[in-house]
């Protein structure tokens, strides 16, 4: 039995060490391969509920196989992704030994309304109208009555800034339409997390800014959220974390300033050298 003093301490300290909530997303020894080819290698990572994360890192170093193996538009080959403290997919151990985890499409396409994605080609459909094109998860997936999804699609529109579009199709929009057609659609889904991959890469430089106030408006909403991009400037302001990815890995993890400002790694340091070549 304790004394009334101790037992006293010890409520406290539970208190004081209350265990903090739950990873919105935590992915450990996550590896990708294609045939023989690995891609991703090995990564760990964890997301907070509010965390804006920019990932940086060359052309082919694995950031979309990342970000598709976050949604499952791709399957890890190992590794595991959990959400809310919530394991993706039944684990089995094989005879020798090793994990192997099984997935079922049930379950992963719950999990690709919990993860949005933006891509950098839209990917909106070409034979649906804007309105049509947010309104076609909210059908398919959600199962929503027709007047519903029309009401709640067009409220998304508006927040992007397009409510006089939702009667144009693709083709008469321009890129940066597009794509903030494609973000409307996203977060028609209402996921907990979204997940951008160079949603301004194939947009003509002076439709860049449209789509980028689009996504600072999330940041104010406190969306979670990653973000692979090449625009530097708008990743040093846009996130609380960058991370920047070489040969499958995390090389370099920190705050903007640290891994912007003051890279410790040789590679990031030349990557960013690369990057900030022409600007003068
Ligand atoms: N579906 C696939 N099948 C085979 N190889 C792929 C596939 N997707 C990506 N890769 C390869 O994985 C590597 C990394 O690609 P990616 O993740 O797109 O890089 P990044 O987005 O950083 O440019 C590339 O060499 C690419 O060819
Ligand atoms: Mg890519």
């Amino acid at each position: 039995m304790c004394s009334s003093a101790s037992c006293a301490r010890a409520t406290d300290d539970t208190t004081m060490t209350k265990p903090a909530p739950p990873a919105l997303l935590r992915v450990t020894n996550l590896h990708k391969q294609f045939g023989d080819n690995a891609i991703i290698k090995g990564i760990d990572l964890s997301v907070a509920p509010g965390d804006r994360i920019a990932i940086l890192g060359a052309s082919g170093s694995g950031k979309s196989t990342l970000l598709r193996c976050l949604n499952f538009m791709e399957k890890p080959t190992s590794g595991r992704i959990e959400l809310g403290g919530t394991l993706v997919g039944t684990e089995k151990t094989q005879r020798d030994g090793s994990v192997k985890t099984d997935y079922s499409e049930r379950e992963l396409t719950a999990v690709r309304q919990r993860v949005g994605m933006v891509f950098q080609q839209f990917n909106l459909f070409p034979h649906m109208t804007a309105l049509g094109n947010v309104m076609e998860g909210l059908r398919t997936v959600k199962g929503m009555a027709h007047e519903q999804a029309d009401t709640m699609a067009r409220a998304q529109l508006a927040r992007v800034g397009l409510a006089e579009k939702a009667d144009a199709y693709p083709a008469r929009l321009s890129g940066g339409q597009k794509q903030r057609v494609a973000i409307a659609r996203a977060l028609a889904m209402e996921p907990e997390l979204l997940l951008f991959d160079e949603p301004t890469s194939a947009l003509d430089p002076e439709l860049v800014g449209e789509v980028l106030r689009v996504i600072r408006a999330l940041v104010e909403e406190g969306r979670t959220m990653l973000l692979v991009t090449h625009e530097l400037g708008f990743a040093y302001h846009f996130a609380n974390r960058i991370l920047f990815i070489a040969d499958g890995v995390i090389h370099e993890d920190g705050t903007p300033d640290e891994v912007l400002k003051h890279p410790r790694q040789a590679r990031t340091q030349a990557f960013l050298a690369r990057h900030n070549e022409f600007h003068f």
